[in-house]
């Protein structure tokens, strides 16, 4: 972690201390460098935004609610928006969810933060995939848990791995993304989710399966959560950022009502509620719109650009280097051989004009550093192949 204050003015608490360094600050400074290529952000396209339909939705929302729009309201959330979030699981999944159980939240991250402070004590375990999203490790560490990293293998994490961690561990509550994980691409497979289910269930130990890209399977078929197997036990956070808009901070958590309503606690200390005019305007959208469409696009898009993307690294990359083959979602990950560095890559990819994720955030036990994580879904095809040949002259280059 780096010295937050070398002059000692300031007095800051235990665990910023101990928080990870931070790498985004510096990749988001190297990938706003007029020109580069960047693959290694976490963007959705914004060009498949529905710009317009957002913008009469928006205008409807002022016509038919006036003042109230921009009134203070409750911490659960609009409960329109709630009850449609509740027949979405109906319809895509055929899972009975009442808008009782659904809680709005600023973007799923903030579900995130909010679970481990109401679940976690100082030291507690935590487990997380290895890889895992850095956004939940970042968001978890500020309560200094244990994190413990669970191994997958091809079909999802490791039973044996898990089974060990739950003996050994008594970890507070699992961490996982079943559907296109991020940063891997990987997606668990459907009996994994039925024997993760089998193992947790009777332990002290949640679930909180982060669902961010389940609707951009590109072949469109739902694969059944986590939480169809063990409903008391599985918290599932939802989000409208890939398939509407991520501006509008609009997320959801699913929860056992004891643990939804300790939740609902902590939302409301943090920041009363959602943006009302947001929940609004989302509502809107969605009744007046068939979002299915759109997101029929967006997943045909990014399923074409995440198979350029393959094609490219097959073609153009040394044999040596192994890729996951990801079924939805944004991202995929390169595995480098032994004798490469992927923070050399990154610092060769961004003078060649191409930025990459390297692979070490990911990993809170160290190791990634034969890792990349590439983003597909924010950049066009003609930037994947020009950046994918820039990637390559790197390769070339060592
Ligand atoms: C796996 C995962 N979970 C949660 C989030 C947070 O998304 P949001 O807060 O926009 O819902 C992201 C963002 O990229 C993500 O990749």
């Amino acid at each position: 972690m780096a010295d937050l204050d070398p002059t000692r003015r300031y007095r800051f608490s235990p665990c910023m201390h101990t928080l990870p360094a931070s790498f985004l600050d510096e990749l988001f400074r190297v990938s706003a460098v007029p020109g580069i290529i960047s693959f290694a952000g976490g963007l959705p396209d914004a060009s498949l935004f529905d710009f317009e339909g957002i913008r009469r939705a928006t205008d409807a929302v002022f016509e038919e609610h006036e003042r109230s729009a921009l009134q203070y309201t409750t911490t659960d959330g609009y409960r329109p928006l709630r009850e449609i979030i509740a027949r979405r699981y109906y319809t895509r999944l055929g899972l009975q969810i009442s808008p009782d159980e659904i809680q709005i939240v600023n973007g799923s991250q903030q579900a995130l933060d909010l679970t481990a402070k109401i679940l976690s004590c100082p030291k507690d375990t935590i487990l997380i995939e290895r890889p895992g999203y850095l956004g939940a490790i970042e968001a978890f560490s500020f309560y200094c848990p244990r994190l413990q990293p669970i191994p997958p293998d091809e079909e999802g994490p490791c039973l044996d791995a898990l089974k060990t961690a739950l003996i050994s561990d008594d970890p507070v509550f699992l961490y996982g993304i079943p559907n296109s994980q991020n940063p891997s691409g990987c997606t668990w497979s459907q009996s994994r989710r039925k024997e993760v289910a089998e193992l947790l269930e009777g332990t002290g130990c949640l679930m909180y399966e982060d669902d961010a890209f389940g609707e951009l399977f590109f072949d469109g078929k739902p694969r059944q959560p986590v939480m169809r197997h063990l409903p008391d036990q599985v918290m599932m956070s939802g989000s409208f950022s890939k398939v509407v808009a991520p501006g509008l901070r609009i997320g959801w958590i699913r929860a056992p009502a004891p643990v939804l309503a300790a939740f609902n606690r902590a939302k409301q200390a943090a920041d009363l509620h959602s943006n009302l005019f947001s929940q609004m305007i989302l509502t809107e959208y969605l009744t007046r719109y068939n979002p299915d469409e759109r997101i029929s696009v967006m997943r045909r898009e990014y399923s074409e650009r995440c198979h350029l993307m393959i094609d490219l690294i097959e073609d153009l990359l040394p044999d040596s280097v192994s890729h996951t083959h990801p079924v939805g979602g944004m991202f995929l990950m390169l595995t480098l051989p032994d004798q490469m560095h992927s923070m050399e890559i990154f610092k060769k990819g961004i003078q060649e004009g191409v930025a990459v994720m390297p692979g070490v955030p990911f990993y809170v036990d160290g190791g990634g550093t034969r890792t990349l994580r590439l983003n597909f879904s924010a950049s066009s095809h003609e930037q994947i192949t020009e950046g994918m040949q820039r990637l390559a002259r790197v390769f070339q280059g060592l």
